[in-house]
């Protein structure tokens, strides 16, 4: 099958990825068969590019963020038949989606909604997904007794995801903040209840040497050692 895909590590201005012909994806028991329409392209995906080389002779397949149809379901696989109009973010340990067909665990995987298009089903996995665990965590809903949100970064993707997941489905007064005539514009269209102007500046100045789950934790410690109300969620 036809895929995008490349062999060494490599900066984006270095662009390397190349249509090639790769093995047809092997079905696990757990998997569903995926023909790909549509992919999501996302920032962490530039970082494995940059970092992650091929072993000799083999390539790399990005993309964790796609839509697309089910063709085939592995045999410890429930939940989905073929023909089913699934989304999903993959396996960043497993080929991803760029290229004609994915294997995919079905547990990764979603169903979309009639009314969603595939592109726009392929733009909702990773960013929806982080948005959900800031404000919901497992819980599906907020903790108790938090009535108010405010959404440093409104009108990101992350931001505009928590803005929607909230006024859908709880009853909190969602703030969000946004530094341009546009990004408040496009907070209102998310729905937020009011709009803040301006950009936070740093209340943590400590040095951290890049993105480990250890300096997320100092992170968050930091930030807790300075909070006077509420509770703080943090992503990167
Ligand atoms: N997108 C994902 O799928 C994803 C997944 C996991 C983690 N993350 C992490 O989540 C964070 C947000 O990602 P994103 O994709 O939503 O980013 P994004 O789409 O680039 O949006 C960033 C937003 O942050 C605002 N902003 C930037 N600096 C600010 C400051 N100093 N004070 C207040 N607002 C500021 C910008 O506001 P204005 O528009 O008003 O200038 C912009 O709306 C990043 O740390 C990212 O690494 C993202």
């Amino acid at each position: 099958m036809k895929a995008l895909a490349y062999e060494k590590a490599h900066v984006l201005d270095a662009f390397a990825i190349q249509d090639m012909d790769i093995a047809e994806p092997q079905l696990g028991d757990a998997d569903l068969l995926v023909d790909i329409r549509a992919v999501g392209v996302n920032p962490g995906e530039a970082y494995i590019r940059s970092v992650r080389s091929a072993a000799a002779g083999g390539r790399v397949v990005l993309g964790w963020e796609f839509a697309g149809i089910v063709i085939g379901v592995g045999s410890a696989a429930s939940g989905f038949a073929v023909g089913d109009r699934v989304m999903g973010t993959g396996d960043v340990t497993r080929d991803g989606g760029w290229a004609e067909r994915l294997a995919v665990d079905h547990r990764l995987v979603a169903q979309i909604p009639d009314q969603l298009s595939f592109v726009d089903a392929a733009s909702l996995p990773i960013g929806g997904l982080t948005a959900w665990e800031s404000v919901f965590r497992d819980r599906d809903t907020l903790p108790t007794g938090v009535e108010r949100v405010l959404v440093v970064g409104g009108a990101g993707g992350v931001g505009s995801l928590a803005t929607q997941l909230l006024k859908a489905r709880t009853g909190a007064l969602v703030i969000a903040t946004a530094s341009r005539p546009e990004s408040r514009e496009w907070c209102e269209a998310m729905g937020a209840d009011l709009v803040v102007a301006g950009r936070l500046r740093p209340i943590v100045t400590t040095p951290l040497d890049g993105l480990t789950p250890r300096n997320m934790k100092t992170a968050h410690e930091l930030l807790e050692s300075k909070r006077t109300i509420g509770k703080i969620v943090i992503v990167a």
